[in-house]
Protein backbone atom coordinates (compact mmCIF):
# COMPACT_ATOMS: atom_id res chain seq x y z
CA UNK A 1 0.00 0.00 0.00
CA UNK A 2 0.95 3.64 -0.80
CA UNK A 3 2.65 5.17 2.44
CA UNK A 4 0.52 8.52 2.89
CA UNK A 5 3.31 11.30 3.08
CA UNK A 6 2.62 14.33 5.18
CA UNK A 7 4.84 17.54 4.10
CA UNK A 8 5.94 19.36 6.64
CA UNK A 9 3.29 22.28 7.49
CA UNK A 10 0.78 20.29 6.37
CA UNK A 11 -0.48 18.95 9.68
CA UNK A 12 -2.68 21.03 11.48
CA UNK A 13 -0.69 21.46 15.17
CA UNK A 14 -1.98 24.12 17.68
CA UNK A 15 0.18 24.29 20.42
CA UNK A 16 -1.97 25.65 23.83
CA UNK A 17 0.72 27.53 26.44
CA UNK A 18 -1.67 27.74 29.66
CA UNK A 19 -3.58 24.44 30.89
CA UNK A 20 -5.86 26.47 33.27
CA UNK A 21 -9.64 26.79 32.88
CA UNK A 22 -9.34 28.76 29.40
CA UNK A 23 -6.07 26.64 28.03
CA UNK A 24 -8.22 23.18 28.85
CA UNK A 25 -11.88 24.48 27.86
CA UNK A 26 -10.19 25.54 24.42
CA UNK A 27 -8.15 22.05 23.56
CA UNK A 28 -11.63 20.83 24.33
CA UNK A 29 -13.58 22.25 22.19
CA UNK A 30 -11.32 22.27 19.23
CA UNK A 31 -10.82 18.21 19.70
CA UNK A 32 -14.40 18.14 19.38
CA UNK A 33 -14.95 20.12 16.24
CA UNK A 34 -12.13 18.01 14.04
CA UNK A 35 -10.12 21.10 12.84
CA UNK A 36 -7.05 20.20 14.42
CA UNK A 37 -4.57 16.85 13.50
CA UNK A 38 -2.66 17.53 17.20
CA UNK A 39 -2.99 19.31 19.97
CA UNK A 40 -0.34 20.01 22.07
CA UNK A 41 -0.51 21.44 25.61
CA UNK A 42 2.18 23.53 27.78
CA UNK A 43 2.59 25.11 30.91
CA UNK A 44 5.19 25.27 33.68
CA UNK A 45 2.59 23.07 36.15
CA UNK A 46 3.39 19.70 35.13
CA UNK A 47 1.20 17.97 37.48
CA UNK A 48 -1.80 19.90 35.74
CA UNK A 49 -0.78 19.36 32.35
CA UNK A 50 -0.45 15.65 32.91
CA UNK A 51 -3.96 15.78 34.16
CA UNK A 52 -5.77 17.81 31.83
CA UNK A 53 -4.39 15.37 29.10
CA UNK A 54 -5.20 12.32 30.62
CA UNK A 55 -8.72 13.61 31.11
CA UNK A 56 -8.71 14.90 27.24
CA UNK A 57 -7.43 11.54 26.23
CA UNK A 58 -10.00 9.81 27.68
CA UNK A 59 -12.61 11.49 24.99
CA UNK A 60 -11.09 10.28 22.37
CA UNK A 61 -13.33 7.76 21.55
CA UNK A 62 -15.71 10.74 21.27
CA UNK A 63 -13.99 12.94 19.71
CA UNK A 64 -13.00 13.64 15.54
CA UNK A 65 -9.25 12.04 15.45
CA UNK A 66 -6.88 13.89 17.09
CA UNK A 67 -3.39 13.37 18.77
CA UNK A 68 -3.82 15.15 22.12
CA UNK A 69 -0.20 15.24 24.24
CA UNK A 70 1.81 17.36 26.66
CA UNK A 71 4.56 19.11 24.93
CA UNK A 72 7.36 21.64 25.53
CA UNK A 73 8.97 24.62 24.03
CA UNK A 74 10.60 22.64 20.84
CA UNK A 75 6.66 22.14 19.67
CA UNK A 76 6.68 25.74 18.76
CA UNK A 77 8.56 25.01 15.23
CA UNK A 78 6.23 23.24 13.39
CA UNK A 79 3.42 24.87 14.71
CA UNK A 80 0.74 26.30 12.41
CA UNK A 81 -0.94 27.85 15.89
CA UNK A 82 0.76 28.64 19.08
CA UNK A 83 -2.28 30.34 21.63
CA UNK A 84 -1.37 31.57 24.57
CA UNK A 85 -3.63 31.97 27.78
CA UNK A 86 -1.29 31.94 30.28
CA UNK A 87 -1.15 33.69 33.08
CA UNK A 88 -2.77 34.98 35.96
CA UNK A 89 -6.59 34.94 35.78
CA UNK A 90 -8.34 38.09 36.73
CA UNK A 91 -9.61 38.36 39.95
CA UNK A 92 -12.80 40.06 41.65
CA UNK A 93 -12.59 43.66 41.76
CA UNK A 94 -8.79 43.68 39.78
CA UNK A 95 -9.30 45.37 36.16
CA UNK A 96 -7.76 43.92 33.20
CA UNK A 97 -4.92 46.76 33.30
CA UNK A 98 -3.80 45.37 37.05
CA UNK A 99 -3.06 41.97 35.40
CA UNK A 100 -0.91 44.31 33.26
CA UNK A 101 2.71 43.90 34.41
CA UNK A 102 2.26 40.21 36.36
CA UNK A 103 1.69 38.88 32.70
CA UNK A 104 3.48 40.71 30.11
CA UNK A 105 6.90 39.13 31.32
CA UNK A 106 5.12 35.98 30.69
CA UNK A 107 3.64 36.32 26.89
CA UNK A 108 6.73 38.68 25.95
CA UNK A 109 8.98 35.39 27.37
CA UNK A 110 6.69 32.88 25.46
CA UNK A 111 6.55 34.96 22.38
CA UNK A 112 10.32 35.51 22.44
CA UNK A 113 10.51 31.80 22.83
CA UNK A 114 8.33 31.10 19.32
CA UNK A 115 9.98 33.32 17.56
CA UNK A 116 13.40 31.76 18.40
CA UNK A 117 12.22 28.25 17.54
CA UNK A 118 11.45 29.41 13.49
CA UNK A 119 7.60 28.90 14.37
CA UNK A 120 6.27 28.91 10.80
CA UNK A 121 2.40 29.70 12.21
CA UNK A 122 0.29 32.44 14.08
CA UNK A 123 0.56 33.69 17.60
CA UNK A 124 -2.69 34.45 19.44
CA UNK A 125 -2.71 35.82 22.35
CA UNK A 126 -5.61 35.28 24.93
CA UNK A 127 -3.95 36.49 28.41
CA UNK A 128 -5.38 39.68 29.69
CA UNK A 129 -4.92 42.46 29.32
CA UNK A 130 -5.22 41.06 25.77
CA UNK A 131 -4.45 44.15 23.56
CA UNK A 132 -1.61 45.27 25.51
CA UNK A 133 -0.22 41.43 25.72
CA UNK A 134 -0.57 41.37 22.23
CA UNK A 135 1.42 44.36 21.25
CA UNK A 136 4.33 43.16 24.02
CA UNK A 137 4.11 39.31 21.90
CA UNK A 138 4.59 40.86 18.72
CA UNK A 139 7.30 43.40 19.83
CA UNK A 140 9.33 40.45 21.51
CA UNK A 141 8.46 38.16 18.31
CA UNK A 142 9.90 40.76 16.16
CA UNK A 143 7.43 39.29 13.28
CA UNK A 144 5.44 40.72 10.75
CA UNK A 145 1.62 42.27 11.92
CA UNK A 146 -0.74 40.00 10.81
CA UNK A 147 0.70 36.95 12.27
CA UNK A 148 0.50 38.31 16.08
CA UNK A 149 -2.84 38.71 16.87
CA UNK A 150 -5.09 38.91 19.98
CA UNK A 151 -8.43 37.37 20.88
CA UNK A 152 -9.49 40.63 21.21
CA UNK A 153 -13.65 41.70 21.17
CA UNK A 154 -14.40 38.08 19.13
CA UNK A 155 -15.71 37.16 23.17
CA UNK A 156 -17.31 40.41 23.55
CA UNK A 157 -18.89 40.77 19.58
CA UNK A 158 -20.35 37.24 20.79
CA UNK A 159 -22.08 38.43 24.13
CA UNK A 160 -23.54 41.71 22.30
CA UNK A 161 -25.16 39.08 19.23
CA UNK A 162 -26.48 36.80 22.03
CA UNK A 163 -28.27 39.75 24.17
CA UNK A 164 -29.68 41.34 20.94
CA UNK A 165 -30.77 37.80 19.60
CA UNK A 166 -32.85 37.66 23.21
CA UNK A 167 -33.94 41.16 23.02
CA UNK A 168 -35.45 41.24 19.22
CA UNK A 169 -36.36 37.61 19.52
CA UNK A 170 -34.53 37.03 16.18
CA UNK A 171 -31.95 33.76 15.67
CA UNK A 172 -28.58 35.15 16.65
CA UNK A 173 -27.34 33.89 13.60
CA UNK A 174 -29.40 36.48 11.60
CA UNK A 175 -27.27 39.31 13.65
CA UNK A 176 -24.13 40.34 12.78
CA UNK A 177 -22.53 42.71 15.18
CA UNK A 178 -19.13 44.26 16.58
CA UNK A 179 -17.73 45.35 19.44
CA UNK A 180 -14.51 47.21 18.88
CA UNK A 181 -11.93 48.88 20.49
CA UNK A 182 -10.03 47.28 23.78
CA UNK A 183 -11.40 44.29 25.15
CA UNK A 184 -12.34 45.74 28.51
CA UNK A 185 -14.01 48.90 29.99
CA UNK A 186 -13.30 51.37 27.13
CA UNK A 187 -14.93 48.93 24.13
CA UNK A 188 -17.58 50.19 22.32
CA UNK A 189 -20.86 48.99 20.26
CA UNK A 190 -20.38 50.06 16.52
CA UNK A 191 -23.95 50.41 16.17
CA UNK A 192 -23.08 51.60 12.57
CA UNK A 193 -22.05 47.84 11.49
CA UNK A 194 -25.26 45.97 13.61
CA UNK A 195 -27.55 44.37 11.29
CA UNK A 196 -30.49 42.08 12.27
CA UNK A 197 -31.82 40.36 9.29
CA UNK A 198 -29.80 42.23 6.89
CA UNK A 199 -31.20 45.94 8.04
CA UNK A 200 -29.30 48.23 9.65
CA UNK A 201 -30.68 48.15 13.51
CA UNK A 202 -31.66 52.20 13.44
CA UNK A 203 -33.92 50.76 10.09
CA UNK A 204 -34.81 47.76 11.66
CA UNK A 205 -35.99 48.80 14.96
CA UNK A 206 -39.25 50.93 13.78
CA UNK A 207 -40.49 48.14 11.78
CA UNK A 208 -39.89 45.63 14.40
CA UNK A 209 -41.65 48.23 17.53
CA UNK A 210 -41.00 45.68 20.27
CA UNK A 211 -39.22 47.93 22.47
CA UNK A 212 -40.95 51.01 23.58
CA UNK A 213 -37.18 52.95 24.38
CA UNK A 214 -35.03 51.09 21.64
CA UNK A 215 -32.41 54.14 22.76
CA UNK A 216 -32.47 53.45 26.25
CA UNK A 217 -32.66 49.71 25.45
CA UNK A 218 -29.46 50.32 23.12
CA UNK A 219 -27.58 51.84 26.54
CA UNK A 220 -28.68 48.85 28.36
CA UNK A 221 -26.97 46.23 26.06
CA UNK A 222 -23.98 47.60 25.54
CA UNK A 223 -23.44 47.94 29.33
CA UNK A 224 -24.20 44.44 29.54
CA UNK A 225 -21.55 43.35 27.16
CA UNK A 226 -19.16 45.70 29.12
CA UNK A 227 -19.98 44.33 32.51
CA UNK A 228 -20.26 40.70 31.54
CA UNK A 229 -16.76 39.64 32.48
CA UNK A 230 -17.64 41.21 35.98
CA UNK A 231 -20.58 39.34 36.62
CA UNK A 232 -19.33 35.94 35.70
CA UNK A 233 -16.13 36.15 37.97
CA UNK A 234 -18.27 37.55 41.12
CA UNK A 235 -20.35 34.36 39.94
CA UNK A 236 -18.18 31.36 39.41
CA UNK A 237 -14.45 32.83 39.91
CA UNK A 238 -13.38 33.02 35.90
CA UNK A 239 -14.66 32.60 32.56
CA UNK A 240 -13.70 29.97 30.11
CA UNK A 241 -16.61 28.46 28.21
CA UNK A 242 -17.48 31.57 25.53
CA UNK A 243 -13.72 32.11 24.51
CA UNK A 244 -13.28 28.67 24.49
CA UNK A 245 -15.64 28.49 21.80
CA UNK A 246 -14.48 31.85 20.25
CA UNK A 247 -11.38 30.62 20.15
CA UNK A 248 -12.40 27.77 18.06
CA UNK A 249 -13.42 30.26 15.72
CA UNK A 250 -10.89 31.88 15.17
CA UNK A 251 -8.72 28.59 15.33
CA UNK A 252 -10.95 27.57 12.12
CA UNK A 253 -10.45 30.89 10.20
CA UNK A 254 -6.50 30.51 10.46
CA UNK A 255 -6.43 26.33 9.58
CA UNK A 256 -9.24 26.35 7.11
CA UNK A 257 -7.94 29.46 5.62
CA UNK A 258 -11.76 30.88 5.74
CA UNK A 259 -11.03 34.53 5.76
CA UNK A 260 -14.01 35.14 8.28
CA UNK A 261 -14.51 39.17 9.44
CA UNK A 262 -13.32 38.78 13.06
CA UNK A 263 -12.91 41.28 15.95
CA UNK A 264 -9.62 40.77 16.58
CA UNK A 265 -7.02 42.38 18.24
CA UNK A 266 -4.14 43.73 15.51
CA UNK A 267 -1.70 45.97 15.79
CA UNK A 268 -2.92 49.16 13.50
CA UNK A 269 -0.59 50.94 11.35
CA UNK A 270 -2.70 54.04 10.13
CA UNK A 271 -6.01 52.64 9.71
CA UNK A 272 -8.82 54.62 11.27
CA UNK A 273 -5.89 57.20 12.09
CA UNK A 274 -4.28 55.29 14.22
CA UNK A 275 -0.77 53.36 14.91
CA UNK A 276 1.23 51.48 16.96
CA UNK A 277 -1.59 50.19 19.24
CA UNK A 278 -3.48 46.62 19.41
CA UNK A 279 -7.44 46.86 19.54
CA UNK A 280 -9.97 44.98 18.24
CA UNK A 281 -11.79 46.33 14.63
CA UNK A 282 -13.04 44.13 12.11
CA UNK A 283 -10.38 41.99 10.31
CA UNK A 284 -10.17 39.07 7.88
CA UNK A 285 -8.78 36.30 9.18
CA UNK A 286 -6.78 33.54 7.32
CA UNK A 287 -4.03 31.29 7.30
CA UNK A 288 -1.38 33.79 8.24
CA UNK A 289 -3.51 35.28 10.77
CA UNK A 290 -4.70 39.05 9.59
CA UNK A 291 -4.72 38.84 6.15
CA UNK A 292 -6.44 42.65 5.88
CA UNK A 293 -7.96 44.98 8.02
CA UNK A 294 -11.65 46.59 7.36
CA UNK A 295 -11.07 50.26 7.73
CA UNK A 296 -14.59 51.27 6.79
CA UNK A 297 -15.65 54.93 7.72
CA UNK A 298 -16.51 55.42 11.40
CA UNK A 299 -19.55 57.93 12.22
CA UNK A 300 -18.19 60.44 14.63
CA UNK A 301 -19.30 58.87 18.01
CA UNK A 302 -17.74 55.77 17.35
CA UNK A 303 -14.54 56.79 15.90
CA UNK A 304 -14.29 59.36 19.16
CA UNK A 305 -14.65 55.56 21.51
CA UNK A 306 -12.13 54.17 19.39
CA UNK A 307 -9.33 56.72 19.90
CA UNK A 308 -10.39 56.68 23.65
CA UNK A 309 -9.59 53.35 23.74
CA UNK A 310 -6.25 53.70 21.28
CA UNK A 311 -5.24 56.30 24.45
CA UNK A 312 -6.58 54.09 26.86
CA UNK A 313 -4.05 51.06 25.69
CA UNK A 314 -1.44 53.33 24.32
CA UNK A 315 -1.19 54.39 28.43
CA UNK A 316 -0.87 50.87 29.31
CA UNK A 317 1.91 49.84 26.66
CA UNK A 318 3.87 53.31 27.98
CA UNK A 319 3.55 52.16 31.66
CA UNK A 320 5.06 48.84 31.19
CA UNK A 321 8.39 51.60 30.38
CA UNK A 322 8.05 53.98 33.41
CA UNK A 323 6.63 55.95 30.64
CA UNK A 324 3.39 56.90 32.17
N1 LIG B 1 -9.21 37.43 26.02
C1 LIG B 1 -10.32 36.91 26.56
O1 LIG B 1 -11.41 37.05 25.99
C2 LIG B 1 -10.20 36.15 27.84
C3 LIG B 1 -11.31 35.52 28.43
C4 LIG B 1 -11.13 34.81 29.61
C5 LIG B 1 -9.88 34.76 30.22
N2 LIG B 1 -8.83 35.40 29.64
C6 LIG B 1 -7.49 35.40 30.22
O2 LIG B 1 -6.86 34.15 29.92
C7 LIG B 1 -5.84 33.92 30.89
C8 LIG B 1 -5.98 32.50 31.44
O3 LIG B 1 -7.16 32.40 32.21
P1 LIG B 1 -7.46 31.04 33.01
O4 LIG B 1 -8.78 31.22 33.65
O5 LIG B 1 -7.20 29.88 32.15
O6 LIG B 1 -6.32 31.13 34.14
P2 LIG B 1 -5.69 29.89 34.94
O7 LIG B 1 -5.03 30.49 36.13
O8 LIG B 1 -6.70 28.83 35.12
O9 LIG B 1 -4.57 29.32 33.93
C9 LIG B 1 -3.42 30.00 33.62
C10 LIG B 1 -2.32 28.97 33.47
O10 LIG B 1 -1.14 29.61 32.99
C11 LIG B 1 -0.04 28.88 33.52
N3 LIG B 1 1.18 29.66 33.39
C12 LIG B 1 1.55 30.76 34.05
N4 LIG B 1 2.76 31.16 33.63
C13 LIG B 1 3.16 30.30 32.67
C14 LIG B 1 4.32 30.20 31.84
N5 LIG B 1 5.31 31.09 31.93
N6 LIG B 1 4.37 29.19 30.96
C15 LIG B 1 3.38 28.28 30.87
N7 LIG B 1 2.26 28.32 31.63
C16 LIG B 1 2.16 29.32 32.52
C17 LIG B 1 -0.46 28.61 34.96
O11 LIG B 1 0.27 27.54 35.53
C18 LIG B 1 -1.93 28.27 34.79
O12 LIG B 1 -2.16 26.88 34.64
C19 LIG B 1 -5.98 35.02 31.94
O13 LIG B 1 -5.05 36.05 31.66
C20 LIG B 1 -7.40 35.53 31.71
O14 LIG B 1 -7.59 36.84 32.17
C21 LIG B 1 -8.96 36.07 28.46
Amino acid sequence: MKKNIELPGQRRKVVVVGAGSVGATYCYSLAQSGLADEIVLIDRNMDLVKGQVLDLVHGQPFFPTVHIRAGNEEDYSDARLVVITAGAAQKPGETRLQLLRKNADIVGGIAEEIAKRNCPGVILVVSNPVDVLTYVALKRSGWERGRVIGSGTVLDSARFRHLLSTQCGIDVHNIHAYFMGEHGDSEFAAWSMTHVAGINIDEYCPVCGQCSDWNKQKEIIEKQVRESAYHIINSKGSTYFAVGLALVKITASILRKQNSVLTVSAVLEGEFGLRDVCLSVPCVVSEYGVKRIIASPLPASELRALNHSAEVLRAAIDSLSGQE
